[in-house]
């Protein structure tokens, strides 16, 4: 079973996603296990403080590495990866959430907007990721964005493992086309016609194959 272990001081945020479809039940199959920690939980003075002012000034509350260094020596089990999320870190893609499937657990740290003590970063953190070039207010999309990517890639979390057969490519990775579904023909006012392509109503294999590899994308 692969463990998900988020660090966040918002761990409210993950509560209705876990419960949801295929995350919930892969849950609930014991094939994934997700935890969103709250770091307060590692922040032992009264006012349970995870931040403090910016040395060199500026405006905004920086995290402070200890909580999240106690966190993380906390949370770590054997074959981790512990991840921070900050739009400066390296790009998510495919390839990198296919690399993260095969682990034990992920420690996912995830950031705010007025930032992090780079220390973490620096001395804590295996890899830097960022999910795109803009910014968010903190890492907790990003992190649902990673778990949600890696974990279908886990056996047995997408239902049908033809799902994820059926699009393997003859190169590497996946292919993503588009699909049709009933009705041939939508009617969304008089005299307009929104027509399914012809070729997947044929039934000739290896023309609908041919279409899906000219229509679709490969996802690396
Ligand atoms: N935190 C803020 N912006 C982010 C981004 N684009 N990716 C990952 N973490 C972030």
């Amino acid at each position: 079973m692969m463990k998900f272990d988020i660090i966040t001081i918002f761990p409210g945020i993950f509560d209705s996603w876990v419960k949801e479809s295929i995350i919930a039940r892969a849950q609930k199959n014991k094939l994934i296990k997700i935890k969103a920690h709250n770091l307060r939980k590692w922040a032992k003075d009264r006012h349970q403080t995870v931040d403090d002012r910016p040395f060199g000034g500026g405006l905004g509350m920086v995290l402070k590495v200890k909580p999240i260094f106690k966190a993380v020596s906390a949370l770590k089990n054997r074959k981790t990866k512990i991840i921070l999320f900050t739009p400066r870190g390296k790009k998510f893609n495919q390839k990198m959430a296919s690399k993260f499937s095969k682990l034990d657990q992920l420690i996912l740290i995830c950031g705010r907007y007025e930032g992090v003590d780079e220390r973490i970063a620096k001395y804590i953190a295996d890899e830097k990721v960022s999910i795109g070039d803009y910014d968010l207010m903190g890492g907790a999309l990003a992190a649902m964005v990673v778990i949600e990517t890696v974990a279908r890639l886990i056996p047995g979390v997408i239902g049908k493992p033809q799902l994820l057969k059926e699009r393997i490519t003859k190169q590497k990775g996946f292919i993503e086309y588009p699909q049709y579904t009933r009705p041939e023909v939508f009617s969304p006012k008089k005299g307009v016609k929104w027509k399914v392509p012809k070729v997947l109503l044929s039934g000739h294999h290896k023309k609908i194959q041919d279409w899906r590899q000219k229509h679709g994308k490969v996802v690396e």
